[in-house]
């Protein structure tokens, strides 16, 4: 096993004044990073005051030896996005990781969604990952080199009561994920989705008292420097991680049907246990790639 090091790359964490990504950031310069500690501060719900919490992460970086340079930008605008990649470029003069992370919370059940607590959760989890990362990939380009990381939730990807406007943002920036893997492969940019699951400011209240006691931050952090090392040939993939569990999971499509001639709804009924049955279920890298599965399936004639 090789030893995963950082010596030489350039790293940019959002939101990692507290919680995961402060974490993630200390750690990335312990094993040779040189990060930008982006934060910009703020209340979970995302409203308030901006306070010290990228600098106070710097200092602590910086007096264990490590390099680091704070970042105050909103990632939910695109300005805020550029400025957080010219602060990589400035100091160190490239980007070799982005780990998307900075997120707010707002739950709600869903008539009593608003829409500014529909549009801010958005905004910062699905809207921020594009900010940020649409500058990051154009100088990962150039170089040839890339490790890509979205946030997203198993609130997405299997559900969580109250939580439709965080879901759909989660889910979004898995999405994103998807695609730029595909349009990231030649530039050797990989771009990996991390779900975790720790005790921290987001989650105090949502989980069970004893869970978040067990539920370090630190027993995250191994999977988000794992999926932004150099080692780690994956791409698209999307890792749980949380209090010493780690899992992968996708989305598998099955064979189905083909009918041959126009279907009526009666025999989508008819049919429902064949077109929906998970046995044999694949997961496809490509929109491409499943089409081509597609041509497989067995004919109904009806
Ligand atoms: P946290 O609340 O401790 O940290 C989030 C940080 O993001 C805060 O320091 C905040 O100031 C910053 N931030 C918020 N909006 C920002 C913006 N517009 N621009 C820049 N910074 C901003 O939360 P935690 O738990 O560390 O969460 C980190 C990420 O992990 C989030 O994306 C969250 O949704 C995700 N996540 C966390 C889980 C958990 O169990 N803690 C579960 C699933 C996902």
């Amino acid at each position: 096993m090789s030893k995963i090091d950082f010596t030489g790359r350039v790293a940019i964490v959002t939101g990692a004044g507290a919680g995961l990504g402060k974490n993630c950031a200390v750690q990335l310069a312990e094993r040779g990073a040189k990060v930008v500690v982006n934060d910009l501060g703020g209340a979970r719900d995302g409203t308030g005051e901006g306070s010290a919490a990228a600098d106070l992460v710097v200092e602590e970086i910086k007096a264990a030896g490590g390099e680091a340079v704070p970042n105050y930008d909103n990632v939910a605008e695109v300005e805020g996005g550029e400025n957080i990649v010219k602060t990589a470029l400035d100091a160190y003069g490239k980007v070799d990781i982005v780990v998307n992370n900075a997120g707010i919370l707002r739950d709600k059940t869903f008539l009593k969604m608003e829409p500014q607590n529909w549009d801010a959760v958005i905004a910062v989890h699905l809207r921020g990952a594009y900010c940020v990362t649409r500058p990051a990939f154009e100088n990962m380009k150039a170089n040839g080199y890339g490790r890509i990381i979205m946030t997203s939730s198993s609130s997405g990807v299997f559900g969580n009561f109250g939580q439709t406007n965080y879901g759909a943002a989660k889910m979004g920036a898995a999405g994103l994920a998807n695609v730029l893997k595909l349009e990231g492969a030649k530039y050797n940019i990989k771009v990996n989705v991390l779900l975790p699951g720790a005790g921290t400011r987001m989650t105090e209240d949502v989980m069970p008292p004893e869970a978040f006691e067990r539920a370090k931050v630190e027993y995250v952090t191994p999977a988000t420097l794992y999926l932004c090392s150099e080692q780690c040939e994956e791409t698209g993939v999307y890792i749980n991680a949380g209090g010493g569990h780690f899992s992968r999971s996708n989305i598998q499509t099955n064979l189905g049907v083909r009918f041959e001639n126009m279907p009526t709804p009666e025999d989508l009924q008819a049919n429902w246990d064949a077109i929906t049955n998970m046995e044999g279920a694949k997961y496809f890298p490509s929109t491409a790639e499943w089409s081509m599965e597609n041509l497989k399936s067995p004919v109904i004639k009806n």
